[in-house]
C-alpha cells in the first residue's frame, strides 16, 4: 500500500517537474512597457529568469532595443515570439487584445501557457480569442512589482492545469504578494490594487507638501511621508491588527493627531478614496467591453 505522505510526494515532485519545465523555457512578452519591463526587472532580480530566456515585443522596434540594452533580453516579433515561447505574457493594451491574440491564434498551441496582465479582459474572453489551444491565466500585478514589493492578483478556470497555476503562482511570488482570487472580483482588484500604487503617491506627495507647509525641506518631508506610509502598511500586514485599532494606538486623547483626523474626514478623504477605488474598477470593466 503506498503511503499518503508518498503520494503527496510523489505530486509534488511531479508539480515541481512541471514548473520547471514553465520555468525553463523561453517566455514572450507581447507588449513589453512598462508593466513588462517592471516583470522583467523583478523575474531577473529575482534569478527567476536568464535574461537570455526572455523575448520581448513591442510596437516601435527601439522600444524592445531599449530593453536589451537595459537587460540583456532577445528582442522578436509577435509571431516569432510565440512560436518559440513556452509561456506567453500578454501585455498589450486591453483594447488591443482581441486584434493581437486573433492574429496569433494560428500560432497558438496546446502545451503553452497565455498569462494576460490586461485590465479588464476575461479569461473567457481570452479563450476564445486565443482559439482555446494554450492555457489560460489572468493576473493582475502592479508596478512596485519592478522592486518586488508588488501586489498580484491571479485566476485560472476549470482546465487550467495546477502546475500551470503553480508555475504563475511562483512568478509573481518572486515579485511580492501573490492571492489566487475569483475572476470575478477582477475588476475590482485592478481598482485597488493595480491603481493604488497612483493614489498612494498623490497622498504621499500631499503629505510631504504639508510637510513643506510647515517648514521642512521637500526632500526630507517626501522622505518622512514614505517611510510613514511604508511603516503603516507593514503595520497593517505584520501585526493583522484592523487599520482602525492601529489608528486609535496613534490618537492620544486631546493630542495632535486627531486634530489632524477631524480635518482628513471634514475633507471627506474616505468617501474620496473609496469612489476612486470604484471609479477605477468601473473604468476596468468598461475596458474590457462589460
Ligand atoms: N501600468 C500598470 O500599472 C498596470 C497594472 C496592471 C495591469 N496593467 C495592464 O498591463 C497592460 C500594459 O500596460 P502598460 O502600463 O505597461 O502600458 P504601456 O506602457 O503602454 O505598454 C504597452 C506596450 O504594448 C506595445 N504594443 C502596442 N501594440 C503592440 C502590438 N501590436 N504588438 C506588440 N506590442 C505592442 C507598446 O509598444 P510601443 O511602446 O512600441 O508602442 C507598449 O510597449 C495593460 O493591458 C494594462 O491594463 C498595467
Amino acid at each position: 500500500m503506498i503511503k499518503d505522505s508518498q503520494v503527496q510526494k510523489e505530486n509534488q515532485n511531479q508539480d515541481n517537474k512541471e514548473v520547471t519545465a514553465y520555468q525553463k523555457g523561453t517566455i514572450a512578452i507581447i507588449g513589453a512597457g512598462k508593466l513588462g519591463e517592471a516583470i522583467i526587472e523583478a523575474t531577473i532580480g529575482a534569478d527567476f529568469f536568464k535574461p537570455s530566456q526572455i523575448l520581448v515585443t513591442n510596437k516601435r522596434k527601439e522600444s524592445s532595443e531599449r530593453l536589451k540594452t537595459r537587460f540583456g533580453v532577445q528582442t522578436s516579433t509577435n509571431e516569432a515570439a510565440v512560436r518559440e515561447a513556452r509561456v506567453i505574457l500578454l501585455a498589450v493594451k486591453p483594447q488591443m487584445a482581441k486584434n493581437v491574440l486573433q492574429t496569433l491564434k494560428p500560432l497558438l498551441r496546446i502545451d503553452q501557457l497565455l498569462i494576460s496582465v490586461m485590465a479588464g479582459v476575461t479569461v473567457s474572453q481570452l479563450k476564445e480569442w486565443s482559439g482555446n489551444e494554450p492555457a489560460v491565466i489572468r493576473a493582475m500585478p502592479n508596478t512596485p512589482l519592478r522592486i518586488r514589493k508588488g501586489m498580484s492578483a491571479i485566476c485560472g478556470c476549470d482546465t487550467v492545469p495546477d502546475e500551470a497555476m503553480d508555475f504563475a503562482e511562483h512568478l509573481f511570488a518572486t515579485a511580492g504578494r501573490v492571492l489566487r482570487m475569483d475572476e470575478q472580483l477582477f475588476d475590482a482588484v485592478t481598482g485597488l490594487s493595480a491603481s493604488g500604487p497612483a493614489f498612494i503617491y498623490i497622498m504621499i506627495e500631499a503629505l510631504a507638501e504639508g510637510g513643506v507647509k510647515a517648514g521642512i525641506p521637500r526632500h526630507l518631508a517626501t522622505e518622512l511621508a514614505a517611510q510613514t506610509c511604508l511603516g503603516a502598511a507593514s503595520m497593517v500586514l505584520e501585526t493583522g491588527k484592523h487599520p482602525a485599532v492601529l489608528k486609535d494606538e496613534v490618537t492620544t486623547p486631546a493630542g495632535c493627531t486627531i486634530d489632524g483626523i477631524l480635518k482628513l474626514e471634514e475633507g471627506g478623504i474616505r468617501v474620496t478614496l473609496i469612489k476612486a477605488v470604484e471609479e477605477a474598477a468601473r473604468k476596468a470593466a468598461a475596458l474590457g467591453g462589460k
